[in-house]
């Protein structure tokens, strides 16, 4: 009797070893058939009450054996079906047909001015320098000789870092040359681009935020004929080749003498006309000589050297080439805005 229980436990075994399902529904099958809660092996541990008692042992460990063989089976068989099944939809893609279109954003109409500038003026030998926004009161006014009760430095204009008289957000690019004078010796040709900060009411013509091009030529024997050269060539490549420019006397207290630099626009034209306020002039930037005081400041021989610098608002220039009647436009990051400048620049 014993022999044909052994014997029913066998025929099961063999049944497990055998089977070869293929499909995950043929895999679900064997699960049924051997592990489901109907499987076939647990009524063989039931059978256990026909074996004598000294078989009992060996009996159960059969079964049991039976029962590993086919949970081990089915671990084996289900991770196959799964990996042919990802094989299987893997060959379902297309790998020729077109990918989805990246959408490619645009520069930003400041970008596209601002590095026109760079490359006109690195053309002609001026490297690019840039600093930090955070700047201290030093570099940004005392080096840059503005004196202490200048109305610059007032809360008014001058964004402070809460609690500090010391640390603000740089009112111009300017701030640039201290920290190149300090670290370099001359011959210096820098150009600094970057952003600035002042405390201004928001309207269409101004902003808390916007951008300057600063540049700075310190070497011996810099003339104000050598500033002039300069912006010439300057202008003649951001306007055109025909453009004239004037130099207004002006005052800044880093430069001696100081100056505006102004295009003619013309008046033929009513945006022209609107532009520069009937004039056919428009202010582009401000320059000067280096006033001796600072190139001391930073640890310059005021004697041997001599410097130009100039410093030129950005925004200016790109809502006039684009036509932007309002300078907030620049700062809302709306894409419908900001999608209409494509430009290789
Ligand atoms: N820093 C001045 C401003 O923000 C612009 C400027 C004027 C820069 C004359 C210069 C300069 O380097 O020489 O208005």
């Amino acid at each position: 009797m014993s022999d044909v229980v052994f014997d029913k436990v066998k025929e099961v075994l063999e049944e497990v070893e055998t089977a070869q399902p293929q499909t995950t529904e043929e895999v679900e099958q064997f699960r049924i058939r051997f592990l489901g809660s109907k499987n076939i092996i647990k009524p063989l541990f039931g059978e256990i009450r026909n074996v004598p008692n000294d078989q009992k042992k060996a009996y159960g460990q059969y079964v049991n054996s039976v029962k590993q063989a086919a949970e081990a089976k089915y671990t084996e068989l289900k991770a196959n079906a799964e990996a042919a099944a990802d094989a299987a939809s893997a060959q379902d893609i297309d790998l020729t047909a077109p990918a989805d279109p990246i959408g490619i954003g645009s520069r930003h109409p400041v970008s596209i001015t601002m590095n026109r500038m760079i490359d006109i003026f690195t053309r002609i030998g001026f490297t690019v320098a840039e600093d930090r926004e955070i700047e201290d009161d030093w570099h940004n006014f005392t080096a840059m000789n503005t004196p202490e009760d200048h109305p610059a430095r007032d809360m008014q204009d001058t964004f402070y870092l809460r609690n500090s008289t010391e640390m603000l957000l740089r009112t111009h690019t300017s701030s640039v040359q201290s920290r190149v004078m300090k670290r370099q010796q001359p011959p210096i040709r820098i150009i600094a681009p970057g952003r600035v900060y002042r405390n201004e009411t928001i309207s269409a013509r101004s902003h808390c935020q916007f951008h300057q091009v600063e540049g700075l030529y310190v070497d011996e024997n810099v003339s104000f004929a050598d500033l002039k050269q300069t912006l010439l060539y300057f202008a003649k490549e951001m306007y055109g080749p025909e453009t004239k420019i004037r130099l207004r006397p002006s005052f800044f207290p880093f430069t001696e003498p100081s100056a505006e630099m102004d295009v003619y626009m013309g008046t033929d034209d009513e945006k022209s006309y609107r532009l520069t306020k009937g004039t056919g002039w428009l202010e582009v930037l401000g320059c000067g000589m280096v006033d001796p005081a600072v190139l001391d400041n930073c640890g310059i021989d005021s004697e041997k050297y001599s410097g130009f610098a100039f410093g030129i608002g950005i925004e200016r220039s790109a809502m006039q080439f684009y036509d932007i009647s309002d300078i907030r436009w620049l700062f809302e990051n709306d894409v419908r805005f900001l999608q209409q400048f494509a430009s290789a620049w």
